[in-house]
């Protein structure tokens, strides 16, 4: 089966990069689910229920995860952690409910999928959890083989360690937060696709999504300027990643990115 997954979806211009790209995605690609990552949804900050009740219903999305930023609408509560499309980064240092870092959703062709949502720990909040132990003990509650981890973190050489840590153990590692996607996909020992970052889906012209006056003038030293999302020139990276559902193992990654001018498609480079 084949599963697309598409990073930090960012605030409006990220919802209307769905709308646009999506149905071209699906036009183009035969796909048997769809996972975001949904922490910068609602205004570059946390994620509604308007919005997530919206974009699922809309674009018929099988799981969302989550990042730092998950408590920063309020709506979330209303959502709620049993809420079974919603993935929860469980070790954060402000939830540590282990058992909301996995779940296992029923994709329409009636396989079922686990998704895992963790936090990493450097240059992030210095009182989340060890993703490897948060990882560890959602493997331990899950009784499927077919496994996609989301791992929101800042540094490349955590997301590469906690990829290799868990190959042969998991289908797909990807990193999500750095909003910037890399074309390192590949397969780690024949069995888990791993890229270190997806990328954020929203503004191409923008610092990481957001308003690049704001942003430059916020680096340049003025604290008072505030970040707002950017809206220019929409772009849509993606993952596509083929998997037997049986056995977990990952077959192939295909790097995707949509734009206005078309699609663009990269395979591993080894
Ligand atoms: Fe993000
Ligand atoms: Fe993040």
């Amino acid at each position: 089966m084949i599963i697309a997954v598409i990073g930090d979806v960012v605030a409006r211009a990220g919802r209307e990069a769905l709308d646009l790209y999506i149905p071209k995605l699906k036009e183009k690609y035969s796909i048997d689910g769809l996972i975001i990552n949904g922490e910068n949804l609602s205004g570059g900050f946390g994620i509604s229920k308007k919005i997530f009740e919206e974009i699922t219903d809309k674009h018929h999305i099988d799981a969302i995860t989550l990042g730092n930023h998950w408590h920063k609408n309020r709506d979330v509560y209303h959502l709620g952690y049993e809420n079974e499309k919603l993935v929860f980064p469980g070790n954060a240092w402000n939830l540590k409910k282990k058992n909301i870092s996995a779940k296992v959703i029923t994709l329409k062709n009636g396989n079922k999928l686990g998704v895992i949502n963790v936090l990493g720990q450097v240059f992030m909040h210095p009182e989340n959890d060890s993703p490897f132990l948060q990882i560890k003990k959602c493997l331990e509650e899950l009784s499927v083989k077919a496994i996609l981890v989301d791992i929101h973190c800042e540094a490349t050489s955590e997301k590469q360690a906690i990829a290799w840590g868990f190959a042969e153990q998991v289908s797909f590692v990807y990193g999500t937060h750095s909003h910037v996607p890399t074309l390192d996909h590949r397969i780690l020992k024949s069995h888990t696709g791993f890229v270190t970052d997806l990328g954020m889906t929203g503004s191409y012209d923008s610092v990481i999504g957001m308003d690049i006056k704001a942003a430059v003038k916020r680096f340049e030293g003025d604290s008072s300027s505030k970040y707002k999302p950017a809206q220019d020139n929409l772009w849509m990276p993606t993952i596509l990643c083929e998997l037997d559902h049986h056995s977990g193992v990952c077959i192939s990654l295909k790097r995707l990115v949509f734009t206005d001018s078309g699609v663009k498609e990269w395979d591993p480079a080894f």
